[in-house]
Protein backbone atom coordinates (compact mmCIF):
# COMPACT_ATOMS: atom_id res chain seq x y z
CA UNK A 1 0.00 0.00 0.00
CA UNK A 2 1.11 3.30 -0.89
CA UNK A 3 1.32 6.10 2.03
CA UNK A 4 -1.75 7.61 1.47
CA UNK A 5 -3.50 3.94 1.23
CA UNK A 6 -2.26 3.43 4.63
CA UNK A 7 -3.19 6.67 5.65
CA UNK A 8 -6.92 6.61 4.81
CA UNK A 9 -7.08 2.72 5.85
CA UNK A 10 -5.94 4.55 9.66
CA UNK A 11 -8.69 7.38 9.18
CA UNK A 12 -10.90 5.06 8.35
CA UNK A 13 -10.00 2.44 11.36
CA UNK A 14 -13.33 1.51 13.58
CA UNK A 15 -15.86 1.64 10.61
CA UNK A 16 -17.60 -1.45 10.65
CA UNK A 17 -16.88 -1.71 6.64
CA UNK A 18 -13.00 -1.44 7.05
CA UNK A 19 -12.61 -4.88 5.76
CA UNK A 20 -15.18 -4.82 2.58
CA UNK A 21 -13.09 -1.44 1.89
CA UNK A 22 -9.67 -3.53 2.03
CA UNK A 23 -11.75 -6.29 0.32
CA UNK A 24 -12.49 -4.44 -2.44
CA UNK A 25 -8.97 -2.46 -3.33
CA UNK A 26 -7.47 -6.24 -3.13
CA UNK A 27 -10.57 -7.38 -5.77
CA UNK A 28 -9.55 -4.62 -7.89
CA UNK A 29 -5.86 -5.01 -8.12
CA UNK A 30 -7.37 -9.17 -9.18
CA UNK A 31 -9.33 -7.51 -11.37
CA UNK A 32 -6.83 -5.28 -12.77
CA UNK A 33 -3.19 -6.05 -11.66
CA UNK A 34 -1.96 -2.37 -12.88
CA UNK A 35 -4.92 -0.26 -11.21
CA UNK A 36 -4.37 3.16 -11.57
CA UNK A 37 -3.63 4.76 -7.69
CA UNK A 38 -6.73 6.97 -8.34
CA UNK A 39 -8.50 3.44 -8.62
CA UNK A 40 -6.66 1.76 -5.60
CA UNK A 41 -7.64 4.46 -3.63
CA UNK A 42 -11.25 5.16 -4.71
CA UNK A 43 -12.22 1.28 -3.88
CA UNK A 44 -10.28 1.72 0.10
CA UNK A 45 -12.75 4.98 0.33
CA UNK A 46 -15.97 4.27 -1.59
CA UNK A 47 -18.45 3.89 1.07
CA UNK A 48 -16.58 6.21 3.83
CA UNK A 49 -19.44 8.29 4.39
CA UNK A 50 -21.02 5.53 6.26
CA UNK A 51 -18.41 6.10 8.78
CA UNK A 52 -19.80 9.52 9.63
CA UNK A 53 -23.05 10.12 11.41
CA UNK A 54 -25.59 12.05 9.63
CA UNK A 55 -25.95 10.17 6.21
CA UNK A 56 -28.53 9.14 4.13
CA UNK A 57 -30.37 6.18 4.82
CA UNK A 58 -32.43 4.06 2.56
CA UNK A 59 -35.46 1.76 3.61
CA UNK A 60 -36.48 -1.77 2.34
CA UNK A 61 -39.42 -0.10 0.35
CA UNK A 62 -36.95 1.76 -2.07
CA UNK A 63 -35.03 -1.43 -2.71
CA UNK A 64 -31.39 -1.96 -3.20
CA UNK A 65 -31.00 0.23 -6.07
CA UNK A 66 -32.73 2.97 -5.12
CA UNK A 67 -31.04 5.66 -6.97
CA UNK A 68 -32.48 8.02 -4.73
CA UNK A 69 -30.42 6.30 -1.62
CA UNK A 70 -27.26 5.52 -3.95
CA UNK A 71 -27.07 8.71 -5.89
CA UNK A 72 -27.03 10.80 -1.92
CA UNK A 73 -24.64 7.87 -0.61
CA UNK A 74 -22.32 8.02 -3.79
CA UNK A 75 -22.02 11.81 -3.79
CA UNK A 76 -21.55 12.02 0.29
CA UNK A 77 -18.76 9.62 0.06
CA UNK A 78 -17.21 11.68 -2.71
CA UNK A 79 -17.43 14.78 -0.49
CA UNK A 80 -15.79 13.51 2.09
CA UNK A 81 -13.00 12.00 1.19
CA UNK A 82 -12.26 15.33 -1.42
CA UNK A 83 -12.21 17.10 1.69
CA UNK A 84 -10.13 14.19 3.52
CA UNK A 85 -7.59 14.38 0.92
CA UNK A 86 -7.82 18.43 0.41
CA UNK A 87 -6.50 18.62 4.31
CA UNK A 88 -3.51 15.52 3.44
CA UNK A 89 -0.31 17.10 3.30
CA UNK A 90 1.19 17.14 -0.57
CA UNK A 91 -2.00 15.27 -2.13
CA UNK A 92 -2.11 19.09 -3.54
CA UNK A 93 -2.39 17.22 -7.56
CA UNK A 94 -6.20 18.50 -8.36
CA UNK A 95 -6.40 15.63 -11.55
CA UNK A 96 -5.71 12.83 -8.95
CA UNK A 97 -8.34 14.13 -6.31
CA UNK A 98 -10.70 14.79 -9.44
CA UNK A 99 -10.35 11.26 -10.42
CA UNK A 100 -10.70 9.85 -7.30
CA UNK A 101 -13.92 11.79 -6.24
CA UNK A 102 -15.20 10.99 -10.25
CA UNK A 103 -14.29 7.37 -9.24
CA UNK A 104 -16.22 7.32 -5.79
CA UNK A 105 -19.32 8.77 -7.17
CA UNK A 106 -20.06 6.20 -9.68
CA UNK A 107 -18.43 3.15 -7.58
CA UNK A 108 -22.14 2.26 -7.42
CA UNK A 109 -23.50 2.36 -11.14
CA UNK A 110 -20.05 2.04 -12.98
CA UNK A 111 -19.64 4.04 -16.68
CA UNK A 112 -16.06 3.42 -17.92
CA UNK A 113 -13.86 0.89 -17.48
CA UNK A 114 -12.26 2.25 -14.23
CA UNK A 115 -15.49 2.64 -12.61
CA UNK A 116 -17.38 -0.71 -14.20
CA UNK A 117 -13.91 -2.68 -12.15
CA UNK A 118 -14.62 -0.29 -9.11
CA UNK A 119 -18.43 -1.70 -9.43
CA UNK A 120 -16.87 -5.43 -9.54
CA UNK A 121 -14.98 -5.20 -7.02
CA UNK A 122 -17.80 -3.91 -4.57
CA UNK A 123 -19.76 -6.15 -5.35
CA UNK A 124 -17.41 -8.95 -5.00
CA UNK A 125 -16.01 -7.80 -1.65
CA UNK A 126 -19.48 -7.47 -0.36
CA UNK A 127 -20.67 -10.85 -1.45
CA UNK A 128 -17.03 -11.96 0.32
CA UNK A 129 -17.15 -10.22 3.34
CA UNK A 130 -20.77 -8.38 4.41
CA UNK A 131 -22.64 -12.02 4.04
CA UNK A 132 -22.74 -11.32 8.59
CA UNK A 133 -24.17 -8.24 7.62
CA UNK A 134 -27.27 -9.44 5.68
CA UNK A 135 -27.31 -12.25 8.29
CA UNK A 136 -28.32 -9.33 10.28
CA UNK A 137 -30.81 -7.82 8.39
CA UNK A 138 -32.91 -10.58 8.60
CA UNK A 139 -31.98 -11.34 12.19
CA UNK A 140 -33.13 -7.92 13.75
CA UNK A 141 -36.44 -7.59 10.95
CA UNK A 142 -35.15 -4.95 8.67
CA UNK A 143 -35.47 -7.56 5.60
CA UNK A 144 -37.11 -10.87 4.98
CA UNK A 145 -34.66 -13.59 4.07
CA UNK A 146 -36.46 -13.29 0.32
CA UNK A 147 -35.20 -9.54 0.51
CA UNK A 148 -31.87 -10.02 1.94
CA UNK A 149 -31.58 -12.58 -0.84
CA UNK A 150 -32.49 -10.02 -3.59
CA UNK A 151 -29.54 -7.65 -2.19
CA UNK A 152 -26.99 -10.61 -2.57
CA UNK A 153 -28.79 -11.55 -6.69
CA UNK A 154 -28.47 -7.69 -7.35
CA UNK A 155 -25.04 -7.07 -5.88
CA UNK A 156 -23.77 -10.08 -8.24
CA UNK A 157 -26.25 -9.24 -11.59
CA UNK A 158 -24.97 -5.34 -11.45
CA UNK A 159 -21.52 -6.72 -12.26
CA UNK A 160 -20.66 -6.06 -15.70
CA UNK A 161 -16.98 -7.42 -16.50
CA UNK A 162 -17.69 -10.99 -17.50
CA UNK A 163 -14.58 -12.65 -15.75
CA UNK A 164 -15.64 -10.69 -12.50
CA UNK A 165 -19.20 -12.18 -13.01
CA UNK A 166 -18.14 -15.56 -12.80
CA UNK A 167 -15.89 -15.06 -9.57
CA UNK A 168 -18.99 -13.80 -7.78
CA UNK A 169 -21.12 -16.76 -8.16
CA UNK A 170 -19.70 -18.74 -5.44
CA UNK A 171 -19.43 -16.00 -2.85
CA UNK A 172 -22.94 -15.43 -4.01
CA UNK A 173 -24.26 -19.04 -3.18
CA UNK A 174 -22.38 -19.12 0.21
CA UNK A 175 -24.52 -15.88 1.18
CA UNK A 176 -27.25 -17.27 0.21
CA UNK A 177 -26.69 -20.33 2.41
CA UNK A 178 -25.44 -18.09 5.56
CA UNK A 179 -29.22 -16.48 5.21
CA UNK A 180 -30.19 -20.15 6.35
CA UNK A 181 -28.62 -19.17 9.78
CA UNK A 182 -30.39 -15.89 10.35
CA UNK A 183 -33.53 -18.25 11.57
CA UNK A 184 -31.04 -19.63 14.77
CA UNK A 185 -30.11 -17.39 17.60
CA UNK A 186 -26.27 -16.20 17.64
CA UNK A 187 -24.81 -13.66 19.57
CA UNK A 188 -21.55 -13.02 17.23
CA UNK A 189 -22.71 -10.89 15.25
CA UNK A 190 -21.51 -7.68 17.73
CA UNK A 191 -17.84 -9.42 17.48
CA UNK A 192 -17.88 -10.22 13.58
CA UNK A 193 -18.51 -6.34 13.45
CA UNK A 194 -16.13 -5.02 15.47
CA UNK A 195 -13.04 -7.28 14.30
CA UNK A 196 -14.36 -6.01 10.71
CA UNK A 197 -13.38 -2.51 11.61
CA UNK A 198 -10.18 -3.47 13.24
CA UNK A 199 -7.01 -1.83 11.62
CA UNK A 200 -4.66 -4.04 13.85
CA UNK A 201 -6.74 -7.03 13.72
CA UNK A 202 -6.94 -7.03 9.74
CA UNK A 203 -3.46 -6.18 9.13
CA UNK A 204 -2.94 -8.95 11.80
CA UNK A 205 -0.95 -6.81 13.92
CA UNK A 206 -3.68 -7.83 16.93
CA UNK A 207 -3.03 -11.20 17.94
CA UNK A 208 -6.89 -11.83 19.75
CA UNK A 209 -9.54 -10.20 17.82
CA UNK A 210 -11.09 -7.10 20.22
CA UNK A 211 -13.62 -7.90 22.85
CA UNK A 212 -17.07 -7.04 21.38
CA UNK A 213 -19.39 -5.11 24.27
CA UNK A 214 -21.82 -7.30 25.26
CA UNK A 215 -25.75 -6.04 24.25
FE1 LIG B 1 -19.04 -0.89 -0.88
Amino acid sequence: MTGLEIQAAQWLDGFYELEHLLATRRWVLRLRPHASAELRLAALVHDAERHFPGGPTGTPQGGFDDPDYLFAHSIRSADVVEKWLRERAGVMDEKFIHRVRALVLRHEVGGGVEADVLQAADSLSFLETLDWLTVDWVRNGRYTKEEANQKLRWMLERIRPPEAGALGIPYYERAARDLDRAGQPDSSTARRRQTAGDLHFLCGLAATAPRAEEP
